[in-house]
């Protein structure tokens, strides 16, 4: 059976990972340009370690599970550069039948070694071994992001563009993920628009820009000051845009209406 359906085809990226179009979003999965994998390790799973590096449990959210490659680059990541290390993964998602179809997607020939997670996880949607627990949620990440409290040490803001999700960018979301995370905790995200990081910043979080060769820049977001990455003055952003709200529900829920 192949991955294609009505509402999803298969698109190659640059750093020759898959990724997939949704045609109800009419969004790819992945920057096609930074290429899948290569996006997912340079904008979440790095980021997102070097700044847990000393635990030895680490709890990570990772918005939305999608096609998994977040959360099975992070497998591979941590089995890598530590083996010893708990690590539990929560991921919402609100597509079920894009889960189930993932035994089909051609995933990169690094996550060859994790196909057992990979059918366990589109199956069951839980996955346990020595180091790893992973639970997927089957729904509104929304409602699920509701069940925690100071638990998460890094959170992987991957939704859909706020354009196209705006009620997984608002201000209202971003204070309940900053209550679901533990207050040294790290936000990594591809977007750099100034709504995003306005919302994050008008809910406690200091901004930092994600830069390097080999794809755009991104941010990371937390709620104390880190070392060694490049800050955004936000209080100087904010003077040349005065005007420039971030996305609240409000205005989602109306638009919907
Ligand atoms: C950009 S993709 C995530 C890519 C994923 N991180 C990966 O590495 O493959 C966004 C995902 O969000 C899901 N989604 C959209 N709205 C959602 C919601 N309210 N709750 C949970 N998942 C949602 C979509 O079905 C889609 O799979």
């Amino acid at each position: 059976m192949s991955f294609n359906d009505d509402l999803h085809s298969l698109t190659l990226s640059e750093d020759g990972s898959y990724t997939a179009y949704s045609k109800e979003y009419d969004e790819h999965y992945h920057s096609t340009r930074d290429g899948a994998l290569h996006e997912s390790l340079v904008k979440h799973v790095v980021p997102g370690y070097l700044h847990v590096e000393n635990k030895l449990e680490v709890n990570i959210l990772d918005i939305c599970y999608g096609l998994g490659f977040n959360t099975l680059a992070t497998v591979l990541y941590y089995k890598k550069y530590v083996p010893q290390l708990k690590v539990n993964i929560y991921s919402p998602e609100l597509d079920a039948s894009l889960v189930k179809s993932l035994v089909n997607f051609e995933y990169p020939a690094e996550f060859e070694v994790l196909r057992e997670m990979i059918e366990t996880l589109s199956t069951k949607g839980i996955y346990k071994d020595k180091n790893f627990y992973i639970e997927l949620f089957l729904g509104d990440a929304r409602e699920y992001i509701k069940r925690f409290e100071d638990k998460f040490d890094i959170v992987y803001q991957d939704a859909f563009s706020p354009s196209t999700n705006p009620i997984l960018w608002t201000k209202e979301y971003f204070r309940d993920i900053a209550n679901a995370m533990k207050k040294e905790g790290v936000l990594t995200t591809y977007s750099i628009a100034f709504k995003t990081r306005m919302a994050l910043y008008e809910n406690g979080f200091h901004i930092y820009l994600n830069t390097g060769e080999g794809y755009r820049d991104a941010t990371i977001a937390s709620q104390i000051q880190l070392l060694n990455v490049v800050s955004v003055d936000m209080e100087h952003k904010i003077s040349c845009n005065p005007h420039m709200l971030s996305l609240r529900d409000k205005d989602i829920i109306k638009q919907e209406i």
